[in-house]
């Protein structure tokens, strides 16, 4: 089938999608946004988080032929030109990058988080990402970097 989206703002098209492909494999694999990471491919792990009509999903769980006519933002999409996100540059700065490849689901759940609550506690940070596994950090650096991505949108 043929799937029409937009994608960061600008409509792309995908001809001949199986009605199995995942829209993360239509992201990567036919887009070439390879931001989106693909890790479990079960809903477990969180390293594919995008949004969907700006609503976080895993886009492991979603099939590409649902996504005709709606509109997507990745990671790729937070960033304006060259000019990281606030979120994007806390990760960075807080040193809660490792190997990175749980990164840009993580910065995609704190973007939505820091949307719906600009200063969030700990244990709301904590629950926000309770969905996106990381293997590297132990988790105290993300919340650093969230923590001041917040300082930084509110001040
Ligand atoms: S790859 Fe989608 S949740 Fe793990
Ligand atoms: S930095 Fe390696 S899994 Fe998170």
């Amino acid at each position: 089938m043929k799937v029409s989206c937009s994608v960061n703002g600008q409509v792309l098209v995908a001809d001949d999608v199986w009605e199995g492909e995942s829209l993360l494999y239509v992201l990567r694999e036919r887009f070439g946004l390879y931001g989106s990471k693909n890790a479990c491919e079960q809903g477990e792990c969180g390293s594919c988080s995008v949004y969907l009509d700006g609503v976080l999903v895993c886009a492991c769980l979603v099939l590409g032929g649902q996504v005709n006519g709606r509109e997507i933002l990745t990671v790729e999409g937070l960033s304006h030109r060259t000019a990281l996100h606030p979120v994007q540059t806390a990760f960075v700065e807080a040193g809660a990058v490792q190997c990175g490849f749980c990164t840009p689901g993580l910065v995609v759940a704190a973007h939505d988080l820091l949307r719906r609550v600009p200063d969030p506690t700990e244990a709301q940070i904590r629950e926000a990402l309770a969905g996106n596994i990381c293997r590297c950090t132990g988790y105290a650096k993300i919340i650093d970097a969230v923590q001041l991505a917040a300082g930084r949108m509110s001040g």
